[in-house]
């Protein structure tokens, strides 16, 4: 049912300096920042040939990832996405087989001004899963 990864997130506390070691250390090619006040980060998409990996840094009071790196001080994955043909069906197919779908359980419109979902990490080998409509 899933298909192409298509992106992995890490969590960062400092953006600039994590940019910097993607861009000269790794050799990637980086994005501007994006501030995306209403998911609560500030994002940089490091570009590769077969997937993206976005970078993301806390951004306002709320950020959702706000926690998550008060008990991963040096940064670490948060999420890996996944694509999906339809994301209604993939989640209905989910949940019949017992998973969790996090929040009311409706796809919102995620960064890519796509649906999108989250799974339980619990349900997912210990891993936080987006679900995205490709
Ligand atoms: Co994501």
């Amino acid at each position: 049912m899933i298909g192409r990864l298509n992106h992995v997130a890490i969590a960062v506390a400092n953006l600039a300096k994590a940019t910097e070691t993607y861009r000269d250390t790794l050799g990637a090619e980086v994005s501007k920042p994006q501030a995306e006040p209403e998911h609560g980060v500030t994002v940089v998409f490091v570009n590769l040939q077969n997937t993206k990996i976005e970078l993301l840094e806390p951004l306002g009071d709320s950020s959702p990832i706000a926690k998550f790196l008060e008990k991963n001080p040096s940064g670490g994955i948060h999420h890996v996405c996944y694509e999906v043909d339809d994301i209604v069906a993939a989640r209905d197919k989910m949940k019949a087989m017992g998973a969790r779908v996090l929040g009311d359980g409706e796809p919102k419109i995620g960064a890519h001004g796509k649906p999108v979902l989250f799974l339980h990490p619990k349900d997912f080998c210990g891993t936080l899963t987006e679900l995205e409509q490709a």
